[in-house]
């Protein structure tokens, strides 16, 4: 069991002891907790202040844990006034929690963004983070726009200055600054369709209108992007020229050119999601930004999808005015990035063993993709891959038409495996049935066969696989 799940577990055992009891009562001892429950000190530290923090005990220093006065039961709140004043809620954002939800223990998971425990760099991120955080100068203020070599790094493959950068706090938080120091509510926004269902989600929560333009096995269309510019007068274009979120899809060299060439027409600026960059399985292509000498890319990069999901340092580099707007809007929202945390991702990504890191988790991702591709092959014949990837973390299949594909990843969920389906990724309607495959999720590369058997059950034990 890990440490979290036996701190809720003695919590909730606790928790049951002390309803039980009169208020005022002690607790046993730490040390007889420690040994009557065959945990760790820690463990019952950790559970007793979740108790405090929940009114359910007292802790006095010196003389131990007592059982907290109980409320006097009376009549339940009444919050109906909030709902008034606070009237119409951001649509779609409960989609943002379900993105971050673990899956049940005992499914196997075909959806999540991170690599599995075993592939994250779990020594080198304590190590680096040790050493950080013991330097004095790591919980001061930082330098505004983030640690110069840290800035540097993410320039390097941009081949921008450092000057250029600015350091976010994740991938997510550097979508958001730069939505909200680009654009104003109410203004579209062009988004590649399908594309990743978080950025959907952040334009709307911004008050800006996504607007699709269609993609293909070799990303966005650059004729229908320039007609969606004209169209709308959109300011921006957000897009993942490299390993997209859903589709695998890399921009097709012809196409980059005129990718930047319909932004320069419409005076707009691109904003690229380059997130998958360090998991590509060869040399990744170079990103948009390396071939915009005016400022017309604004460039993001994450260090959490090859890491873990809490090293939160993200890179925005961009050229120009609008770099001091992305720099006084992070401000506003929240100042900088917490300095240790830039110390232990500037410590990681410039160890030894970082290049070895990206390698193993290249071929592991790659020998991954593999397995799901044969099993999906073997196991579900009448799903289409629409491409094979050639870096990320995902597939994406067509499913026969007709599949409703939320009520199939409902169908599979009771099945024991967990998939994205295609709904969310769509601006506006889908054109067809989609479903989103990681094969990064799960402990091993085995398990993702049993999860394709799992699926086609479930695919097969829809009334006639259709719609309901
Ligand atoms: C395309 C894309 N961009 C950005 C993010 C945000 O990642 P993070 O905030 O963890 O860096 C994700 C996460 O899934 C993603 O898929």
């Amino acid at each position: 069991m890990n440490k979290d799940s036996s701190i809720a577990l003695l919590a909730q055992r606790l928790r049951a002891e002390a309803r039980l009891l009169p208020a005022g009562e002690r607790l046993p001892s730490s040390r007889t907790l420690t040994e009557r429950y065959r945990v760790s000190p820690v463990t019952v530290s950790r559970a007793l202040a979740l108790l405090a923090a929940e009114g359910v005990v007292v802790t006095r220093p010196g003389s131990g844990t007592f059982v907290a006065e109980r409320r006097a039961a009376g009549r339940p709140a009444d919050f109906g006034w909030q709902s008034v004043v606070l009237g119409e809620g951001q649509g779609g954002v409960e989609g943002m929690a379900r993105l971050l939800t673990p899956p049940p223990a005992d499914a196997i998971a075909l959806s999540g963004g991170y690599l599995p425990l075993a592939f994250q760099p779990l020594r080198a991120l304590a190590a680096a983070s040790a050493r950080a955080a013991r330097r004095p100068e790591a919980w001061q203020v930082p330098p505004l726009a983030g640690l110069p070599e840290l800035r540097a790094w993410f320039a390097a493959p941009v081949g921008a200055e450092p000057s250029d950068v600015l350091v976010a706090g994740g991938g997510q938080a550097a979508l958001w600054t730069t939505l909200r120091a680009l654009l104003r509510p109410g203004e579209p926004l062009l988004m590649e369709s399908p594309t990743y269902h978080g950025a959907i989600i952040a334009a709307r929560a911004a008050g800006l209108h996504p607007v699709p333009v269609p993609m293909d096995g070799r990303g966005v269309r650059p004729d229908l992007l320039a007609e969606a510019f004209a169209r709308t007068g959109a300011r921006a274009f957000y897009c993942q020229p490299a390993f997209h979120n859903p589709t695998g899809a890399v921009l097709a060299p012809e196409r980059r050119a005129r990718v930047l060439e319909a932004a320069r027409t419409a005076g707009a600026f691109v904003i690229e999601d380059d997130f998958a960059r360090y998991l590509a399985f060869s040399t990744p292509p170079p990103p948009l930004a390396a071939a915009d000498p005016d400022g017309t890319v604004v460039h993001l990069a994450s260090l959490t999808k090859p890491t873990a999901p809490s090293l939160r340092i993200a890179g925005i580099t961009a050229r120009g005015p609008v770099a001091e707007r992305l720099r006084a809007c992070q401000l506003v929202e929240s100042y900088y990035p917490a300095r240790p945390l830039q110390e232990t991702a500037l410590e990681l990504v410039t160890s030894p063993a970082w290049p070895r890191h990206l390698r193993a988790v290249s071929a592991e991702l790659r020998a991954r993709r593999d397995a799901l591709v044969r099993a999906l092959a073997v196991h579900l014949p009448e799903v289409e891959l629409v491409s094979l990837p050639e870096g990320g973390m995902h597939l994406w299949v067509r499913l026969p038409d007709g599949t409703d594909d939320t009520a199939l990843a409902d169908a599979a969920r009771a099945h024991g495996v967990i998939v994205g389906p295609g709904r969310p990724y769509f601006p506006a309607e889908p054109p067809a049935p989609h479903l989103r495959l990681n094969y990064n999720c799960t402990p091993t590369a085995e398990d993702l066969a049993e999860g394709v058997r799992r699926l086609a059950r479930a695919l097969r034990s829809r009334p006639s696989g259709t719609s309901s």
